[in-house]
């Protein structure tokens, strides 16, 4: 055998046990668009796929009024099983090594809707990333929830965007979240 063509076989050798970059898509809801610019900016930074969950049933300025304890969230927040119908599931999850989910932190926990996304789409085996955006609470409680309920998921706590961040904790945000990417 011809040397050039081994050391062409031994190249596509090596090439084959480098490590690829991950294919990974983000994921997102957001009732009032904070998650939203956050995801996408992920998006921009990792050059990942970009998912919105929409509500089957969308989700209004009154349906997230904090002043009204009647409003939709807060009826939601109080019935822990119920899974609000999400408008359309992303294609091709199953081509995705990672999945990173976000959500605006609704009583110290994922809103509703997460769950019934997390339970309509098959993430066996991929590694889940949550993230989310929130007034002040950190996102352990509400990661710790959804660890409890789905102990067979591979979840790894990202962390969260808390309100009026400086430009800098915006970017240690995306960067923290950037890093937690396995390699493939
Ligand atoms: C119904 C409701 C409950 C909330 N509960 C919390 C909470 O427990 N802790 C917190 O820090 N922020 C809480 N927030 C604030 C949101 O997490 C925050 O404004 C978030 O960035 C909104 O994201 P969005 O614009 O993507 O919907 C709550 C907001 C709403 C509407």
């Amino acid at each position: 055998m011809k040397k050039s063509l081994i050391l062409a076989m031994m190249a596509m050798v090596v090439a084959s046990c480098v490590a690829k970059d991950p294919k990974v898509l983000i994921t997102y809801f957001s009732a009032s668009g904070t998650t939203k610019s956050l995801a996408q900016e992920l998006a921009t930074a990792t050059s990942a796929d970009l998912f919105e969950i929409e509500g089957a049933q969308p989700y209004t300025a009154d349906d997230v009024n904090l002043g009204n304890r009647e409003a939709r969230a807060f009826k939601e927040m109080a019935d822990k099983s119920f899974r609000p119908e999400v408008k359309a599931k992303p294609d091709k999850l199953k081509d995705y090594d990672v999945v990173f989910i976000g959500f605006p932190i609704w009583g110290d926990a994922a809103p509703n809707i997460i769950y019934s996304f997390i339970e309509q789409n098959d993430l066996k085996g991929k590694t889940v990333i949550i993230f989310s955006t929130s007034g002040s609470s950190n996102l352990t409680n509400s990661f710790n929830k959804l660890k409890d309920q789905y102990p067979d998921l591979k979840l790894v706590e990202g962390t969260t965007l808390k309100r009026n961040p400086t430009p800098e904790a915006r970017q240690n945000v995306i960067n923290t979240l950037k890093e937690a990417i396995p390699a493939k």
